[in-house]
Formats: C-alpha cells, structure tokens, sequence
C-alpha cells in the first residue's frame, strides 16, 4: 500500500469496532484514524481517541457528550447528524461501519454518497435499505466490502470467477448457542444461555440473533443484495465449527470455498485493505489440525424466525426493515428479562402482519416504516409480557 489509508470506525467500541482497532495496531503504518464513535462506552472512546490519534469522534448518544473529557484537537460531534457528518467526511478513503441496528442505516447512505468505500458490518442497513445502498453505489462508485465472516469469504471466492459461472452460494452457520438445546426447551432459553456463543466471541444482539438464527436470515438478505442473488440461490448449511465460511457453488458441479479459524480479525482487515492485499496474519490451524468438518442441512422448525427474515425479504419493500426493527425491539426486550425467548419470534411475526408495507423508494419511506414497526413490537411485548 502506497500510502497510509485514512480511516474511519463507526462503533469502534463494540466487538467489530474494536478488531478494526487491532487491525490497525497491527499495521500502524498503514491506518490514519480519521473517526471513532460510541453511543453509551463514552471512556473508551476517549482512550481510543487518544491511543489512536482520532481527530474526530461522535458520541451516538447526544446526552452524553458533556461528560467526558478528550485529549486536546480533537473534535467531539454528537448523535446521527455527528455520524453522517464523519462517514462522508470528504478527506476519509474507508469508513468500517460497525454500527448496531437501525443505527447504521443512515451513516451508511452518507458513507456510499460520499463515494466512499464501505466495509460493511453493519448488515441491518442492507437489509433494510439494500436497494436504496446499491443503486447509490453504483452512482457514486463507492465499493461496498462485507465484513460478515461468510460474505468476505463469499466476496474473496468470486474474485475472478464470470458471474455465468456461478450457480449459488452456500452460507455456513454455526447453528448457534443453542444448536444443541433440546427442542422443549427453547421456548424458554435465559439470556445467559443465549451469550455462550460456541464458536464466536459477538455483540449480545448479534449473539441472540445468531441463537434464533434470524441473523442467518439477516445474511441471506444480506448476500441476495450484496452478490445480486435470488433467494432460491443461496442455501445455507449447519457447519458446528465455522471453519469453512462459506461457499461459491459453480455450474460445472464444483465448489469454492474459504477455510480459517474463525477469527472476525480476518475478514475486518480485508474489507480495510480492499483492493490491496491483506498484511496481517492472524494464525492459522492446518488442515489436519481443523480435524473432522461436518455439515448438516439446516432444521428450520427450530428457528422460526430464519424463515421469518425470509419471508420479508420475499416480501420486499420495506418488509425487511419492519421485521428487522421488530426483531431489535424483541431482542432487546429480552436481554432486559422483558421477553421470553420463545416471545421474539411472536414478535416479529405479529409485527409483519399488523403493518402495512410499501416501497422502500427513500430513506424516509424505511425510517417511517421502522418507526411503525417499533411501535406496535412495543405494543406485542407489552402484550406479551402481562
Ligand atoms: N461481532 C461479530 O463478530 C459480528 C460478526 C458479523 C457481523 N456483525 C455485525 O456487526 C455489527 C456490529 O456488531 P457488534 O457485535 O460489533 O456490536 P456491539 O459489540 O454491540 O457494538 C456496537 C457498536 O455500536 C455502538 N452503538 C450501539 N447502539 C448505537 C446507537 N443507537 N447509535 C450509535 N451507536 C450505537 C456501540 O457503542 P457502545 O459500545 O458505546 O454501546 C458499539 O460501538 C452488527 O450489525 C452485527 O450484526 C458482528
């Protein structure tokens, strides 16, 4: 790499934003950190600032800015406006979004208007608004780079493949913390079942997700936006030791694929390096040393809410965006101990039927749709919960 990339870390304080972090520590000459954010780890931030040389940072949550102090220069903006004003800042070549949720809709939208490369980790925003992304992208020619461990492996093996040649992907899922969980006893798995994530060390909404497997739903959206896929080409497989990430299927019958311990370290640095080649290994079992690889089909009567992501992606518009924002609201409701485990895949089901969707033609159409959808998943948990 010529010269040192200027970066930019949305959620630099969470699991993604941190392994952006060391990927920077790692290669220090190669990162000029432009940006961080946080919403509420207000002191973390400002050691990072400061650690990392940061001359802006956005502090998510307007009302705590006052609070903390910052090393001298460095500029402090606050809440939405403050993150869209950092993803588009004009002097800025990769802005890694590892935003949680809603939250990374619209620091996305100003990142790809302002042509800037888009390491994506943030997958709410693709699937709420991936036509609005793409489209724009294709205007303004920013590169949107996946972070999700499957999607970078998915990206690396079309890497010189003809798109004639390709007849489907296949993504590899964990199966989550409760792969193993009796099926009688999912209704009512506790939060601190939900957090031992077997094989990744994830944020807790991305950990519960990845237990009712609506985040593999999430990913299939993701994936039919990101590779121009139809639902119908992309399978998904149980693969317990997320070893082999995921899967380019060709016409000839083969099969691509992308091995590595799962460490988020890996595909981060990519989508931070893209185009140019990766600099930092992160270890590395052999072949022998993975031992036995096993791959089940996926037994979907588990997980309701996997088919339920598909369903709104079916569904289209702002389908996805309703069912993504009852599913924060259901998730979060439940780490609070206000919801059962079994209650979220009520939630997002009833929140599809209760509201009505349309094209999601404008940022405004989704924010008003996800506005919609929270309010009556409010309502359902209240329901739920009395
Ligand atoms: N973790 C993984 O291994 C993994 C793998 C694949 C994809 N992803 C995706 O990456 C994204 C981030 O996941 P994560 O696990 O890194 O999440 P996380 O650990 O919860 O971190 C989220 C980051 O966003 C900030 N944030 C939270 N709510 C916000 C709000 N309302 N406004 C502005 N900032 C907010 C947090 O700040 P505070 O720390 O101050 O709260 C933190 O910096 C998700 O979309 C997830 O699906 C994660």
């Amino acid at each position: 790499m010529s010269k040192a990339r200027r970066i930019v870390i949305l959620g630099s304080t969470g699991s993604i934003g941190t392994g952006a972090l060391s990927v920077v520590e790692a290669a220090p000459d190669d990162f000029d950190v432009v940006g961080l954010s946080a919403y509420r780890n207000t002191e973390l931030l400002a050691e990072q600032a400061e650690r990392f040389r940061a001359d802006r940072v956005v502090f998510g949550d307007a009302d705590t800015t006052a609070d903390v102090a910052l090393p001298g220069g460095v500029e402090a903006l606050s809440g939405a406006e403050g993150l869209d004003a950092l993803a588009s800042d004009p002097s800025v070549d990769v802005v890694v979004n590892a935003l949680v949720g809603a939250s990374g809709l619209g620091p996305a939208m100003a990142a790809v208007r302002a042509g800037h490369q888009l390491a994506i980790a943030n997958k709410e925003s693709l699937v709420a608004a991936g036509e609005l992304i793409t489209a724009l992208a294709t205007v303004t020619g920013s590169e949107l780079v996946p972070v999700d461990s499957e999607h970078s492996a998915i990206f690396r093996c079309l890497r010189g493949v003809h798109h004639d040649e390709v007849e489907g992907i296949t993504l590899t899922a964990s199966g989550g913390p409760l792969r193993d969980a009796h099926a009688s006893t999912l209704e009512t798995a506790t939060i601190e079942d939900v957090l031992k994530h077997p094989t990744w060390e994830m944020g807790a909404k991305v950990t519960v997700d990845s237990a009712t497997m609506f985040n593999k739903g999430l990913e299939v959206l993701e994936a039919h936006w990101l590779f121009g896929l139809g639902f119908d080409r992309i399978e998904v497989v149980v693969h317990r030791e997320s070893v082999v990430h995921s899967l380019v299927r060709l016409k000839d019958g083969s099969q691509l694929a992308h091995l590595g311990d799962p460490d988020m370290r890996v595909p981060i640095q990519y989508a931070m390096y893209y185009p140019d080649p990766p600099t930092v290994s992160f270890g590395g079992r052999t072949l022998s040393e993975f031992g036995a690889l096993h791959f089940e089909p996926l037994e979907e009567s588990r997980y309701p809410c996997f088919g339920l992501a598909l369903e709104a992606g079916r569904r289209g518009g702002t389908a996805p965006a309703v069912a993504a924002t009852a599913d924060e609201c259901a998730v979060d409701a439940f780490v609070t101990r206000r919801l059962p485990f079994g209650g979220i895949a009520a939630v997002i089901e009833r929140t599809l039927e209760r509201t009505s969707s349309g094209a999601a033609e404008s940022l405004e159409a989704i924010r008003a749709a996800e506005t919609e959808a929270a309010a009556v998943a409010s309502e359902l948990i209240r329901e739920l919960n009395t």
